[in-house]
């Protein structure tokens, strides 16, 4: 009955959802898919279901197409110079410490496309000092299109300067914060100076028109942060292979360590971000199927004057957390130190839990996609012990009511093919 009600659901909404077309993949049992796709409200705008597709290889399959010229894969030459001569090239930082990036969208987006790109953009808010900030008058800005392909600039040009990312194909999460994340002054992360520490390219593979694709920038600024394979900024292992099945990248020494992103920004994405710009910020993004997340020093006390949080964003599955143990300052109203718990990835997104103090152990809590985020201030007076809460993909045990265990209500917290099984009547 849960399912007939969802599925009639589905059939009013279906028009008004989907301004872009979405592929679904013939299954076992192909209506409850369809349920899947379209009474779901997606973390992230999915054109079509190859999840597992590394964000390079989803950039490049609609660049193929593209007349842009564009060096390695996806970024705008510069006129005159090198690409990676990027010299006052950081978008100014204010006094604040925030650093805003005025944008424009192209008109002709439509609602499920803005949203795509504004939660692209929410993770760089929750997570760094960087905002993005609808253009008033401000002359350096970022007009993003729905231009020929996935491209960009590499750091700031001058004037309005266009980050391409069309709609038919660019719709991704980690597409956008990829092609942003060059707006803001990054190279992909294979063409560091240390590179060849980390992978081997195998050029045997590689036609001569792409090898400058794999340049290496001997000066690149590495921000004396590690080589990081799971980078949005990573090509994927068979970008530019011109033999099937034939890796381009292989990481060293171990050739299984996974290459290229899926899923959006890594740890440590953020942490260059941070660096570069000077953020004052303590941000981790927690991506396994669980874990647990602490404050600082737990159980010693926390810091005076801090400000953290955690993106736990598990793949395809609610999130649910539990506190294990929890002493803040108490405070009136929680003025003070404090633990607020979001349902999605930012801090306009609704509240899970509003501000949270003193020594009870809060109720579990469960978020209504993948994606939760946790924040933990502190002020100048008094500590105490902090937290320790774990987390888990999925409906917790011991909670929820009848409603959230109906197969109906579990489907729609599941996008992945690998998980249809679990939509059984
Ligand atoms: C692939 O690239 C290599 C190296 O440039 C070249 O020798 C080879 O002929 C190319 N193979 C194909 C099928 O184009
Ligand atoms: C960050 O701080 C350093 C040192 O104070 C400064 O040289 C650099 O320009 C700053 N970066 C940005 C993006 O403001
Ligand atoms: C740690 O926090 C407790 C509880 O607020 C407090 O009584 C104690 O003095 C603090 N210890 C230190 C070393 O600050
Ligand atoms: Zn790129």
């Amino acid at each position: 009955m849960e399912l007939r009600r969802c599925l009639l659901l589905t059939a009013l909404l279906l028009p008004a959802a989907l301004p872009f077309p979405v592929q679904v993949r013939p299954a076992p049992c192909t209506g409850k898919v369809i349920l899947l796709s379209f009474c779901t409200e997606s973390p992230s705008p999915t054109e079509t279901d190859e999840e597992d597709e590394d964000i390079f290889n989803k950039i490049l399959k609609v660049n193929k197409d593209s007349s842009q010229l564009l060096q390695e894969g996806d970024i705008v030459p510069r006129r005159g110079r090198s690409a990676i001569n990027c010299r006052h090239c950081n978008w100014p930082q204010s006094s604040d410490g925030i650093v805003r990036i005025p944008y424009e969208l192209d008109p002709t987006y439509e609602t499920n496309h803005v949203k795509g790109i504004h939660d692209a953009m929410a993770e760089f808010e929750a997570l760094t000092c960087i905002n993005f900030v609808k253009r008033k008058t401000e002359r350096d800005y970022l007009s993003i299109r729905s231009a020929d392909g996935c491209w960009s600039n590499y750091g700031k040009v001058g004037g309005g300067q266009t980050v391409s990312v069309m709609k038919g194909g660019c719709m991704w999460k980690g597409v956008i914060q990829h092609e942003l994340e060059h707006a803001l002054g990054f190279l992909h992360e294979h063409s560091r100076s240390d590179r060849d520490k980390h992978v081997k390219i195998m050029w045997q593979y590689i036609s001569p028109a792409d090898r400058p694709d794999f340049k290496k920038f001997e000066n690149s600024n590495n921000l004396d942060l590690p080589y990081d394979y799971s980078s949005v900024m990573h090509y994927g292992p068979y970008t530019f292979s011109n033999t099937t099945g034939k890796a381009t990248i292989v990481p060293i020494p171990d050739g299984s360590v996974h290459i290229g992103q899926r899923q959006g920004m890594s740890n440590l994405d953020v942490a260059k971000i941070n660096k570069l710009y000077n953020c004052s910020r303590c941000s981790t993004i927690l991506d396994g199927p669980s874990g647990s997340l602490r404050s600082a020093n737990h159980p010693r006390n926390y810091s005076d004057n801090t400000n953290c949080v955690w993106l736990i964003r598990t793949r395809s599955r609610k999130v649910s957390l539990h506190f294990q143990a929890f002493h803040l300052q108490n405070t009136r109203g929680c003025q003070g130190d404090y633990v607020k718990v979001y349902d999605g990835s930012s801090k306009t997104s609704p509240v899970l839990m509003d501000k949270t103090c003193g020594s009870k152990i809060p109720n579990s809590i469960i978020s209504s996609s993948n994606l939760m985020l946790v924040e933990f201030i502190t002020d100048g007076a008094h500590t105490a012990s902090g937290f320790q809460a774990a987390f888990a993909a999925g409906k917790s045990e011991n909670m929820g009511n009848g409603k959230e265990n109906s197969p109906c209500q579990i489907s729609l917290s599941i996008h992945s093919g690998k998980t249809w099984k679990d939509c059984s009547p």
